[in-house]
């Protein structure tokens, strides 16, 4: 990525390539009706309008992109801001700037009220910034009663999109400039896949890559079918072409993300289609990249393949996040999960087995619907039979439009509450006896970031996707190192440089 001159002035971050292309948009020709040509030809566009706002201010208009939710999301929002930066925006992360886009998420309600709560503080900014403009798209505005909402009481928004027009951006933003009241764009679903534009990594050395949009499982609590619609897969050659490209751009450990990864590959033509597995080993064979994760396989179709590919490919991070969600067969059939914790137990220890090294990790829902204590104790059970490096616990949150929320509670909040208690507490427990299992051993890092506490210190990610500090400067900082744990602490590692 290099920044693009104009006038002398470094302003727009694109690559050259794709600058060229934007450059050879004609302004005063026919808007194009192809992808992604005719958004290269709104990010000229776009550019006019941020060029006058700049002349306005006397120096480059700021932007702030804030992302709520999954990778994902947090991947879209590096999209957003690459368009943002392409059209002439300078990043920042305060909401003090001229636009303010907020990615969301509704997984959960509390993601949908935290959102509320920021866009009241960016409207009480705007008022003090006549230039500002703010901006909402991702997850929850595909929800139209969220939608609703906004236009009724947060009046101070411009622009709101969804998930599926997302590639859209370049063009939004200049419906947006040529427009003085709330403009919403929101599709029901899409089947387009629209590659190369603009992104801006937040990391230079490591990057997320889409393998697949959409959910088709239907997980009976869960907004995300609804929300991000029907699964689509990338073509396997533009995946491992993005996949060359980072590298090229000094990317060094790529994430390749799906709503459910084992299912890459359905709905693609015969003669491109390849299952998981075998995309796993293309992209382990990009010269130049040093670790690939991914995120989130299914329990009901991880494949016996896919372990054997994970084994042979010292460069797959060894990490198996695999959402448990419940512990009881009963409760998993009215989540429509697809397995039982026979099943799931079965995959799990042979993950331990045949992936030693391999840290498991997983998410699980307390309080769904109908769920009782002795529910609760077989996930529990679980939780001690897999003794997971880590898990995250959520308290079953109703999304309204999900199959799961016509169904009846048994347990009181203060019951659901309990229950919650006593499994953190489990995992906990688990999880510490589990990290310090690596103790005394060298493991090679990826380092992050310089240590928030002590400046003097670096963290680095081993493979197994655990934290470890260490004494180093900024210089290391996107290296791959060699470190020696001495003392865990629960859930990171403490260690030296050999
Ligand atoms: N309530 C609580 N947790 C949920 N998750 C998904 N939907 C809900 C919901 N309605 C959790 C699941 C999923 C994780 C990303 O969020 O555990 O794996
Ligand atoms: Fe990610 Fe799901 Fe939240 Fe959307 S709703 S941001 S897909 S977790």
């Amino acid at each position: 990525m290099d920044k693009v001159s104009i006038n002398g002035n470094d302003i727009y971050e694109v690559d050259e390539e794709m600058e060229a292309l934007i450059e050879a948009a004609d302004l005063d020709g026919k808007v194009p009706e192809a992808e992604p040509q005719r958004q290269y030809y709104f990010i000229k566009k776009a550019r006019r309008y941020v060029d006058e706002l700049a002349k306005e201010l006397g120096r480059r208009p700021l932007a702030c992109s804030v992302a709520f939710g999954c990778q994902m999301n947090a991947r879209d929002s590096e999209k957003i801001l690459g368009v943002l930066k392409a059209v002439g925006y300078e990043e920042t992360d305060s909401e003090k700037a001229e636009f303010v886009i907020y990615n969301t998420c509704t997984v959960r309600d509390n993601a949908d009220q935290r959102v509320y709560g920021r866009l009241g503080y960016a409207g009480s900014l705007k008022k003090k910034n006549p230039h500002m403009k703010i901006g909402v798209c991702g997850c929850m505005m595909q929800e139209q009663v969220a939608v609703e909402k906004i236009k009724k009481s947060y009046r101070q928004v411009d622009l709101i999109f969804g998930t599926h027009n997302l590639f859209k951006f370049a063009e939004l933003l200049c419906t947006m400039f040529e427009s003085d009241r709330m403009v919403i764009d929101i599709w029901k679903g899409t089947n387009e896949i629209v590659e190369d534009l603009p992104v801006a990594r937040k990391y230079p050395f490591k990057s997320g890559v889409n393998i697949t949009f959409g959910c088709d499982n239907f997980c009976t609590y869960c907004i995300v079918p609804y929300v991000r619609g029907r699964e689509r897969s990338r073509d396997p050659k533009d995946i491992v072409r993005e996949v060359e490209k980072l590298v090229a751009d000094g990317v060094k450990e790529v994430m390749l993300l799906g709503q459910n990864v084992n299912s890459y590959g359905t709905g693609l033509p015969d003669d491109k289609k390849i299952s998981f597995a075998q995309l796993l080993n293309e992209v382990c064979k990009v010269e130049g990249l040093e670790r690939v994760r991914f995120m989130t396989p299914h329990p009901k179709d991880l494949s016996q393949e896919l372990i054997d590919v994970i084994k042979a490919n010292p460069k797959v991070a060894r990490h198996i996040h695999l959402p448990l969600q419940s512990g009881s067969t009963e409760i998993l059939r009215r989540m429509n999960r697809k397995y039982t914790r026979e099943q799931y137990l079965d995959l799990a220890l042979k993950i331990r087995r045949e992936l030693p090294d391999a840290a498991i990790t997983t998410d699980i829902i307390v309080g769904f619907p109908g769920e009782t204590n002795a529910d609760v104790d077989d996930t529990i059970d679980i939780v001690k039979q897999v003794k997971y490096d880590n898990a995250f616990t959520f308290i079953y949150s109703k999304r309204t439009g999900t199959p799961a929320a016509g169904f009846e509670q048994v347990l009181s909040e203060e019951e659901i509450k309990s229950n919650f208690d006593r499994l953190l507490k489990v995992v906990q427990e688990t999880a510490h006896a589990q990290s310090a299992r690596f103790n005394d051993t060298d493991q090679r890092v990826l380092v992050e970031s310089l240590n928030e506490q002590d400046a003097s210190l670096v963290t680095g990610r081993m493979s197994n996707n655990t934290l470890v500090h260490f004494e180093g400067g900024e210089d290391l900082i996107g290296q791959f190192v060699d470190v020696h744990l001495d003392e865990c602490k629960g859930f990171y590692y403490l260690g030296h440089r050999i």
